[in-house]
């Protein structure tokens, strides 16, 4: 797998990294998103670093990320590509919404870029990204975490959700009986990819049962 270079046939999908915990959601996103031959134009804030590090301590670096994947998910990731930008460059592709990157998720979303979301600063290209996901009325998924909230990081999905985000917290369910963190982490990657609009089959659906 070429781990650059755009293919105009494959679709192409914005992943944001920031510093709330719950990496293993980021990484099985990328990891699912990379086996259904999606390139990933991927930004990881510095705390998104620091929390794949200490979340995740067999990543060994941001830059070797598809070893790690393949490693922990499979060689089925090989079927997709990752440019990976740089979150300081405002110049970057994802900067402008003459790029055709459809749609873009933030997972996890710490509540400092949430607050920069809502309030359209545009200070790091992952701010300025989801800006432009907003402004060009494209999907922009959301995935908070943080517990307890402040009235102010209420607010601020509100204000998101308003400007047309979707807020998907990162709040696993428990109905399909997960027996470790991956089977949580595949339940909110699920939840990621079906926002996204992508099949899949993380999670059995519901039959009406817990566990059928
Ligand atoms: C170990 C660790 C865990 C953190 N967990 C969260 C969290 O769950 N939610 C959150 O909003 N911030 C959390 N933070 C704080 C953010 O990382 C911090 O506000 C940071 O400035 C966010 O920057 P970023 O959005 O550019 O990544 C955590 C920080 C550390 C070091």
């Amino acid at each position: 797998m070429a781990p650059g270079s755009p293919d105009a046939r494959r679709p192409s999908i914005a992943l944001a990294i920031t510093g709330a915990s719950g990496a293993l959601y980021a990484t099985r996103t990328l990891a699912a998103l990379l086996e259904r031959g999606v390139h990933v134009e991927l930004v990881v804030s510095d705390y998104g670093r620091r929390l794949l590090h200490d979340e995740l301590s067999d990543v060994a670096s941001v830059d070797r990320l598809i070893p790690f994947l393949a490693g922990k998910y499979g060689a089925g990731v090989e079927a997709g590509s990752i440019t990976l930008l740089n979150n300081r460059d405002h110049g970057a592709t994802l900067a402008s919404g003459s790029h055709g990157c459809s749609a873009m998720a933030i997972v996890p979303c710490s509540m400092k870029t949430l607050a920069a979301i809502a309030h359209g600063l545009s200070r790091s290209l992952i701010e300025r990204a989801a800006d432009v996901m907003l402004k060009e009325q494209r999907r922009l998924v959301i995935v908070p975490r943080e517990t307890p909230m402040s009235l102010p990081q209420l607010r601020n999905m509100v204000l998101c959700a308003e400007a047309g985000a979707m807020i998907l917290p990162a709040m696993p369910a428990f109905y399909q009986q997960p027996k470790t963190l991956d089977d949580l982490a595949d339940f909110m990657a699920g939840k990621i990819l079906a926002a996204l609009g992508f099949e899949h089959d993380l999670y059995p659906a519901w039959t009406g049962k817990a566990g059928g």
